[in-house]
């Protein structure tokens, strides 16, 4: 499929909109040795930021990026930081290469002096010691960077995923290391801002003051204007303000919402070269979300299997208090719960005491819709 909007992907150089002030301080805090947490909502860009912040780092820093998505234990954990350092001395894939060619591998004098240097790795990787391995390979960046004289910034994306691996156990494990690393310096980031707020800012939390919290908003409105009209115009495409307006409206500059319906656009209308109108955009806009239907149905579906859920996310909505909007129907205590509840689902947020937003914009049309 042609894309002149990239969706569904991490978006990275001259795709990247916006977000020129969360890469400075990024690079900052990472040259200050300050770890940082990245807090936004689904598909903000929270990967495309990471990935290119490393990719701007990597000359002063070696660089690791792990999807906890992506991890099912905590051996696979182990594997993931041990292959992300060794990356770094082009050695990608070392654990597969050990355990499928470890001869000859150590055959190839270009990684005689690495292998040697980090030969308790390779031991404890051939040995079937997993709690073993994950210690070693907790503290395996630190000594990489002592070792080699230069800073390592490790990056774990959608990092509430850990507690999946070993509940709070291993949470509190990975601080234990942490937090005695005077080289390494860490990124972490996810999507729901309730469960990152119980591993980063309560009390009790295992990464309690651990990390700078850096909390990623929609896009600037002027930026993403600007980029469109561009991005049109660079395929002999222009888009009428209306229709901009449009669509920067329904997605409240969304940024995964908005390119979807400017490649939904693009890709319906590419070739008759003519202006995008308002009826188009429209149009486009209607595709766009029933694309996402299918999503918006599950999430639906979860909403309804918890009692008051729905009401209560309806009266959000409203955007007035669901306090005050189901006073006299629901008890105050079960509307504090369902809100609760949903703020952990990620579908809803509070950006000030008593103010209730949704988050998604589509989600937002298709509770109008129903
Ligand atoms: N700064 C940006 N400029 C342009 N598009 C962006 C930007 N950030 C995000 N996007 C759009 O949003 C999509 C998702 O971006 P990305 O995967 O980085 O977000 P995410 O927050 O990591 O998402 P998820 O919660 O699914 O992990 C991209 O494919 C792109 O369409
Ligand atoms: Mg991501």
């Amino acid at each position: 499929m042609e894309r002149l909007f990239l969706t569904g992907v991490p978006v990275t150089g001259n795709d990247m909109v916006d977000r020129d002030k969360e890469l400075k301080d990024l690079k900052n805090l990472m040259n200050m040795g300050q770890s940082v947490v990245i807090i936004s909502p689904r598909r903000f860009g929270k990967t495309s930021l990471i990935l290119e912040s490393l990719d701007r780092l990597k000359k002063k820093a070696f660089t690791v990026y792990i999807d906890l998505f992506r991890i099912t234990t905590k051996r696979e954990l182990a594997e993931a930081v041990i292959n992300g350092v060794f990356s770094n001395k082009k050695l990608p894939d070392l654990v597969k290469r050990v355990r499928e060619s470890w001869l000859d591998l150590l055959k190839k004098v270009e990684f005689k002096v690495v292998l040697e240097d980090f030969e308790a790795t390779i031991k404890l990787l051939t040995a079937d010691r997993d709690e073993e391995l994950l210690n070693h390979a907790l503290d395996l960046p630190e000594q990489f960077s002592k070792k080699y004289g230069k800073p390592i910034i490790i990056a774990f994306d959608e990092f509430s995923e850990v507690a999946r691996l070993d509940g709070d156990q291993l949470l509190k494990r990975m601080r234990s290391h942490f937090q005695l690393h005077k080289n390494a310096v860490y990124i972490f980031s996810g999507s729901h801002e309730s469960l990152m707020n119980d591993i980063f800012t309560d009390k009790k939390a295992a990464f309690y003051k651990f990390a700078r919290i850096l909390t990623l908003d929609s896009i600037d409105r002027s930026a993403f204007e600007e980029y469109i009209l561009s991005k049109f115009k660079s395929v002999g495409m222009t888009i009428t303000g209306d229709s901009l307006d449009f669509i920067l409206k329904k997605t409240v500059c969304h940024p995964y919402y908005t390119l979807k319906i400017c490649q939904t656009l693009y890709l319906v209308h590419k070739g008759d070269k003519k202006v995008i109108d308002l009826k188009k955009t429209e149009e486009s806009f209607y595709l766009s979300f029933l694309s996402e239907r299918s999503y918006l149905d599950e999430v639906w579906a979860k909403i309804k299997s918890k009692k008051y859920l729905a009401d209560v996310i309806r009266a959000v909505l409203e955007e007035r208090s669901p306090y005050e909007v189901l006073k006299g129907r629901i008890d105050r205590q079960y509307i504090y719960n369902a809100l609760s509840t949903l703020e952990n689902m990620g579908l809803v947020r509070k950006p000030a005491r008593g103010d209730y937003r949704l988050i998604d914009p589509f989600l937002s049309e298709y509770l109008k819709e129903l």
